[in-house]
């Protein structure tokens, strides 16, 4: 993913074509639809009572050992998940068995290039567009076969299978049958963000020594520039691209590395089978490294075990997963999260198919106009999003609306405040024949964008607001559910079921893991508190990875190792004692066992009078001005009020100067004003009050920073998460100045 910037991620997640067809509807049946619905539903349906789901209780105390704190376990499934079945220990054996079981049915599907052109935008800058075809499908039968004929290729080409291969590539089918094929060797995979900046990759690939590097073609010019620094690297393969013959000729001859195209070694595999070398359930199958908020990235080894026991736990989770369902794979395959939810679907016999977030619905902007997005092509049932997306989502639906105004706004507002009632159940019948109505009459042409088939949207990756789970589960008509978890604790810890209506909660722990939380004195967290046990987040189970490559101080830091007996069960958890992970969130838990994450320990810091001021917590408040793009609140200690530094939305600061008169030469200069920063300030103060901050928790002074924050520029992660670090030591002086 290049240039993804939080805004435009959302531009190429754009719903703008579902807006035009919407106010189309709206034309037809909007007039005659808002009078039925204001007058006649409510009088007909309030009597179809909503059942709400109170009281359910999803997740329980349990007694485990390790640390003392406020232990909690998955409700229905108290025992510990480790396996999806007797057999499955590994992902190589679980792969295995899986295509056996679904030989004849669809498994990885693929979008071929019919046309591509350039189009000029009005800034001069080319873009490139594409009209991608239907998807073609490969059964699980023959993809058990690509992937053994890769793990022999690999072989055969001259891969030393006591060294690592890393992956640097975007989400494709070739990646998983590559990842899988080298489980098959017992090949300890690397990965890595596609948009990783050159440092990191260097860094990340001669600290595990790796071999054979598997890209696109695309990439091979920069590992080409970079090639003197790639002392461990003896092979390249490359997927193949339309221009890829031509650029590998002269690469072979050149580069000094053994290269191939992953055709050829599935060629040479098949010609020359090599018995596989299968792995064991510690063997260490991924060593995954995060954009780190600080310094250096680090590589999280995880193992078999816990890719297995995340399937386990979560296809218990999701109901009716099976053979039916079609799952939309667009997020980057080096991000756990969508490794664990593919590794999920494949498990349960799914169709997996793939497309990037370029390419998503008709609107994205690599789709050339009038031809079909991924999603609309697809039609899935399941899909992962990140917070980032959705958000921006939620922006330009609500842009759309909003520009339209009139009647379409109206009616919009309407239906959405309808459903919103229904939904929070302060107002009773609203789910039967009015939930409809409003689905067929406004929703959904919001749905269409996705397919129209979706059911369940996962969530992970950062925190979502709660606005923006309502506002998807409206529009999309489906639950949204919001997970939680780490690279470390290998994704999935928490998850939202889907019967739960509340925002906010990221759900109870996953079966195949405990949650304890334990007291953070120095904060002001126990597990004592009222109403509800506050504390550090710790996972402990077969899903907590073993910890960072070459690295055992940082890993003794946060990972314990302790016996735990599951009192409830009398299950003891593991004979050689359980790994718990201290995640430095800070989390409570609702009575139903419902986590809920409230503040992040790193993010916490004490004012000159004592008082705390939690960076996230205000951020994620200030964020909701629509003057911010993206901020960073930051509080010094020996002060007693904070500061922020703002990424205004440019289109939204312009459209307001130019109404308010202001005139300037550059938008730098825009920001810099006194007017502009005092407008600002404004919307912040109210946002603030809405969300009931304190007033030392209101920024005191602000500057505006004309330069969108990008993954790229190294000042937010590949999740688009803000690196406090990197964004401090950037803008030290800006910083430094608004305490004098
Ligand atoms: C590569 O790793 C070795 C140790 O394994 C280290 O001495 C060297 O400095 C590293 N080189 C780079 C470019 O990071
Ligand atoms: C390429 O592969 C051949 C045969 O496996 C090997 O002899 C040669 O050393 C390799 N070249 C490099 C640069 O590693
Ligand atoms: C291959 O390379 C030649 C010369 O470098 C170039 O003219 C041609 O367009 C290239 N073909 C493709 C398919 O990229
Ligand atoms: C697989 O590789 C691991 C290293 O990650 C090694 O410790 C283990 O012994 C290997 N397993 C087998 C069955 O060869």
């Amino acid at each position: 993913m290049k240039n993804t910037g939080a805004k435009t991620l959302a531009k190429k997640v754009d719903f703008n074509d579902y807006l035009s067809s919407f106010m189309k509807s709206c034309g037809t049946y909007g007039i005659v639809g808002a009078a039925a619905a204001a007058v006649i539903v409510p009088v007909l349906f309030s009597s179809i009572l909503m059942g709400k789901k109170k009281g359910k209780k999803r997740g329980v105390p349990v007694e485990v050992g390790g640390e003392a704190g406020y232990a909690v376990c998955n409700a229905r499934n108290p025992q510990l998940a480790q396996f999806p079945w007797e057999g499955a220990t590994t992902i190589a054996s679980l792969f295995e068995q899986c295509c056996e079981k679904y030989s004849g049915n669809p498994c990885l599907g693929t979008r071929k290039v019919i046309n591509k052109d350039f189009v000029t935008g009005s800034d001069g800058r080319k873009f490139e567009k594409l009209h991608l075809g239907d998807y073609e499908w490969q059964t699980y039968g023959q993809v058990y076969q690509r992937a053994c004929h890769f793990a022999s290729g690999l072989v055969n080409f001259g891969h030393n299978v006591d060294t690592r291969v890393a992956i640097f590539s975007e989400t494709r089918a070739e990646w998983q049958i590559a990842f899988q094929g080298c489980l098959r060797q017992n090949i300890t995979v690397v990965t890595m963000y596609a948009s990783l900046g050159e440092d990191a990759l260097i860094h990340s690939l001669n600290e595990t020594q790796v071999s054979t590097l598997i890209c696109e073609s695309k990439q091979l010019k920069k590992l080409a520039a970079i090639r003197t620094s790639l002392k461990t690297i003896t092979n390249i393969i490359y997927f193949e691209d339309d221009e890829s013959a031509n650029i590998s000729d002269l690469y072979r001859s050149t580069s000094g590395w053994n290269v191939s195209s992953f055709h050829e070694i599935e060629l040479l595999g098949e010609r020359a089978p090599v018995a596989p070398k299968l792995p064991s359930k510690d063997s260490v199958a991924v060593i995954m490294y995060t954009s780190g908020s600080t310094g250096l990235p680090k590589g999280v080894m995880i193992t078999h075990g816990n890719i297995v026991a995340i399937a386990a736990a979560v296809m218990t989770i999701i109901r009716g997963l099976g053979r039916n369902d079609v799952y939309m794979a667009y997020l980057p395959l080096a991000h756990v999260l969508e490794l664990a939810a593919e590794s999920v679907m494949l498990s349960a016999g799914c169709a997996v198919g793939y497309g990037s977030p370029l390419t998503l619905t008709d609107a994205s902007s690599k789709i050339m106009k009038g031809t079909k997005g991924d999603a609309s092509v697809l039609k899935p049932t399941l899909m992962a999003a990140v917070p980032a997306i959705l958000d921006r989502v939620r922006d330009g639906v609500l842009k759309k609306v909003e520009d339209k105004g009139g009647l379409a706004k109206k009616l919009f507002d309407f239906a959405y405040k309808r459903r919103l009632q229904a939904i929070e159940g302060s107002w009773f019948g609203a789910w039967g024949l009015e939930r409809w109505f409003w689905d067929v009459f406004v929703f959904e042409k919001v749905r269409a964008a996705l397919g129209g088939r979706v059911r369940l949207i996962l969530s992970g990756g950062a925190p979502l607001s709660g606005n923006s789970q309502r506002f998807i589960n409206i529009c999309i008509g489906a639950p949204l559910c919001q997970g939680y978890g780490l690279t470390e604790t290998c994704a999935g810890t928490a998850f939202t079921e889907w019967d739960d209506t509340t925002v906010g909660r990221v759900g109870p722990p996953v079966p195949c893991c405990y949650i304890k939380l334990v007291n953070w004195a120095e904060g002001g967290y126990t597990t004592s508190d009222k109403p509800m046990p506050r504390g550090e987040i710790v996972v402990g189970g077969f899903s907590v990875t073993s910890g960072y490559f070459n690295n055992p101080e940082k890993t003794d830091e946060v990972y314990k190792v302790e016996f735990m007996l599951c009192i409830r069960t009398g299950q003891l958890v593991d004979e050689r004692g359980m790994r718990w992970f201290y995640t430095g969130d800070i989390g409570q838990f609702h009575p139903d066992g419902c986590l809920e994450i409230i503040d992040r320990k790193k993010d916490i810091v004490k004012l000159q009078h004592g008082e705390y001021i939690s960076l996230g917590k205000v951020e994620a408040a200030l964020m909701s001005s629509h003057f911010v793009d993206n901020l960073m609140v930051h509080a010094d200690p020996f002060h007693s009020y904070c500061v922020a530094l703002i990424v205004p939305a440019r289109d939204i600061l312009e459209k307001w100067a130019q109404e308010a008169g202001i005139e300037y030469k550059d938008f730098p200069e825009l920001c810099d004003k006194a007017e502009t920063v005092s407008e600002v300030r404004k919307s912040l103060s109210k946002v603030a009050k809405d969300a009931k901050l304190d007033k030392f928790e209101v920024p005191a002074k602000v500057k505006l920073v004309a330069e969108p924050w990008t993954p790229e520029s190294g000042l937010v992660t590949a999740a688009l998460k803000i690196k406090r670090e990197q964004i401090k030591t950037k803008f030290k002086d800006e910083l430094q100045k608004m305490y004098h």
